[in-house]
């Protein structure tokens, strides 16, 4: 596929293939990804990934801190996610100068896309996710995300069990001003 094509054809993954993603493989496809630009050559990203009976565990050490009033409802927000075989987190390191800390995100979004556009090269699929429970201090304490870092996303990563056809984007021809 050119990369072209393989812009084109990313979608997002609603239902993934039970089968097993190798993280080894995700660590390899993250080596290229992170030949995005980035100002200064900060690199300002750092990457956890959840797998098999490491993200089982994970999930359930992370329930149990949750209120159990409250853990069913949760259960049930977090599995949206956490049913992909694997999930990648995308951390940032936050800088405290506003200008820079906006170059470092779009840096870590670029980052982000590389990877979406190299796993659609090999037809594995992904979902870029930032739900809100992410921002939470129970839900960083249990990754050991530090002070002065932020979770950018967590990636959805598996085979797709079907594929969706690309949803039609407006015409850049319509948005763009020649001066
Ligand atoms: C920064 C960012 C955050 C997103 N967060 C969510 C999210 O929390 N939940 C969700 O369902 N989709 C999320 N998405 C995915 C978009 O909904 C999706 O990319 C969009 O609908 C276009 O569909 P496509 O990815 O299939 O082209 C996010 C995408 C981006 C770029």
């Amino acid at each position: 596929m050119s990369l072209r094509e393989v812009i084109r054809s990313r979608v997002s993954t609603s239902k993934f293939a039970s089968q097993w993603v190798n993280p080894q493989h995700l660590i390899d496809l993250l080596d290229v990804a992170v030949y995005a630009p980035n100002h200064k050559m900060r690199q300002p990203w750092r990457f956890i990934i959840l797998e098999g009976e490491g993200k089982d565990g994970w999930v359930s050490a992370y329930l149990q801190t949750i209120k159990e009033s409250d853990r069913e409802d949760h259960k049930s927000v977090l599995m949206k996610v956490m049913s992909a075989p694997a999930v990648v987190i995308f951390v940032m390191k936050k800088n405290p100068i506003l200008v820079d800390d906006l170059e470092d995100l779009q840096a870590s979004a670029a980052v982000i896309q590389n990877f979406l556009l190299l796993l659609e090269e090999e037809k594995m699929g992904s979902f870029w996710k930032t739900p809100k429970y992410m921002e939470s201090d129970k839900f960083k304490e249990s990754l050991h995300i530090q002070s002065d870092e932020l979770i950018v996303a967590l990636v959805m990563v598996g085979y797709p069990a079907l594929k969706m056809e690309p949803k039609l984007r407006k015409s850049a021809r319509e948005l763009t001003t020649i001066l």
